[in-house]
């Protein structure tokens, strides 16, 4: 029952709160229609109402893993017609979830993560080559995406996509792209809207051939060439679920490569960009993370180890996912009827959306400048104030990120490899301009990367 919720004023017969929606940037649009409305709102379009809560007290509920659990909604929902019962979009009763989680954990243990590091170096290795020989300006969420394709093809499945030798995305990168906003856009429920924006089903299927036969190719190649590598795609082919014994099945293998290469590459990209971005715009707080890379590293090459010890450079990026989380939202359902917040009435399988970028900036917990990019937010003083449920820019429960440590030994090792190495001349007339496809990035921002002088 939504009565009692809040939503802008001035909603329309059929078209709702459609006037003043920006289809493109839908997370933008809810922040700005959510302003003001306060812990929870209401957005209809054309009699779908959908409900957001971003308020940490609600948030706190709706994370309780006894009342609620994910729910697959909206654009999870049309991204199963890609990747079907992935891991990603698998409902928590379906058996291949549970099965696929199993079998896929011991890819991200912290054994797994120091096999990973020299791969990860590797990857970095190609950003800077392809940097030193850089004569202008380089578009920073382009070449990110090529550092975090070329890691998570290498890491979890011995692939290399060659992005630094192409002058354009690789094409599985254009198809997914536009995979994921036709997804984003399927609630657009005027067809010829939809077609201009997103392109046809005609075009959508050829995308997801696209990413069907790299993967189908890459899977292929490994069964061949056969080999012992305890990467993702090793334990997916030839691991069974450690209690039982049962394996995943082609198609779901398949489905899990698909996932793991995009939900492996896309968000850390856009983490990294953000991060940097706020660098550039802070140039004391890029002093300071430089002065940490070179007082822990030095010249040298870091070790697996090493890169845990860059806390300041950490917080950049924590602060960097608390403003724009490029994973920007999760959605929870009820497992029962109940009442949210002591007064909104829930049926079991209704939904709410947790839009993190509101949630991390409610201003009772976070103070009175939200919108401050300031890293000592995530000093371990602070952090141990703040109540666990404020900051969830890896979702939450146990439809978390698999991949978190993944994303973040490989974003703090490319950070501190970018620091340790190059001064940074950025825009400063350039306005972050944020583009969105499921997931958030910056548009359109250059930086100029000129070797250090003490860098060898
Ligand atoms: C799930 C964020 C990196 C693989 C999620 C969820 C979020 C998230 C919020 C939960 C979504 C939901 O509840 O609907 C991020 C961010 C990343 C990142 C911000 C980088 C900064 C990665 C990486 C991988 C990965 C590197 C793989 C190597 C996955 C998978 C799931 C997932 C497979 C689904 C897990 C499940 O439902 O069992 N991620 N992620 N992610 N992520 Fe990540």
């Amino acid at each position: 029952d939504t009565t009692a919720i809040p939503h802008r004023p001035g909603r329309l017969p059929v078209l709702g709160d459609l006037l003043g929606t920006n289809v493109r940037t839908p997370l933008q649009s809810t922040m700005r229609a959510g302003a003001g409305l306060g812990p929870i709102f209401t957005r209809k379009f054309f009699g779908l109402e959908i409900v957001f809560a971003c308020g940490l007290d609600l948030v706190t509920e709706l994370n309780d893993e006894s009342r609620f659990g994910k729910h697959v909604g909206l654009g999870v929902e049309r991204l199963r017609g890609v990747v079907g019962d992935g891991l990603f979009t698998a409902h928590t009763r379906e058996p291949n979830w549970r099965l696929a989680h199993d079998i896929l954990q011991p890819a991200f243990s912290a054994e797994a993560m120091r096999r990973y590091h020299s791969m990860m170096l590797e990857v970095a290795r190609e950003l800077t080559a392809s940097w030193d020989g850089a004569t202008g300006p380089v578009d920073v969420a382009a070449d990110m995406t090529r550092l975090t394709l070329e890691t998570i093809g290498l890491a979890g499945f011995g692939y290399r996509f060659g992005s630094f030798e192409r002058a354009e995305p690789h094409p599985f990168v254009t198809a997914m792209i536009r995979a994921l906003r036709f997804a984003q856009l399927d609630n657009v429920k005027l067809p010829f809207v939809r077609r201009a924006l997103a392109g046809s089903s005609a075009q959508n299927q050829a995308d997801i051939a696209t990413m069907t036969n790299l993967v189908d190719e890459v899977i292929e190649s490994r069964r061949r060439e056969g080999g012992e590598a305890r990467d993702l795609l090793g334990l997916m082919l030839t691991d069974g679920h450690p209690m039982t014994g049962e394996r995943l099945d082609p198609v779901n293998i398949r489905n899990q490569a698909i996932t793991f290469v995009v939900a492996g590459h896309e968000t850390t990209s856009g983490a990294l960009s953000f991060a940097l971005y706020y660098l550039t715009r802070h140039p004391e707080m890029l002093e300071k993370a430089r002065a940490e890379v070179d007082a822990v590293w030095g010249d040298r090459e870091p070790a697996f180890g090493d890169v845990a010890k860059l806390r300041y450079v950490r917080r950049v990026l924590d602060e960097a996912m608390r403003l724009w989380p490029t994973a920007p939202g999760y959605t929870r359902e009820a497992r029962e009827d109940l009442v949210l917040g002591g007064k909104y009435r829930m049926r079991k399988g209704d939904s709410i959306i947790v839009p993190l970028p509101m949630l991390h900036r409610d201003p009772t917990v976070w103070g009175p400048d939200p919108e401050k990019f300031d890293p000592d937010r995530f000093e371990p003083a602070e952090v141990r104030k703040r109540p666990a449920q404020a900051y969830k820019p890896f979702g939450t429960g146990e439809r978390a990120c698999i991949g978190r440590q993944f994303a973040l030994h490989e974003a703090v090792l490319a950070l501190g490899i970018m620091l340790q190495r190059y001064d940074f001349e950025a825009d400063p007339a350039y306005e972050l301009k944020i583009v969105e496809s499921l997931t958030l990035k910056p548009s359109g921002f250059t930086v100029r990367p000129r070797i250090r002088e003490r860098a060898t």
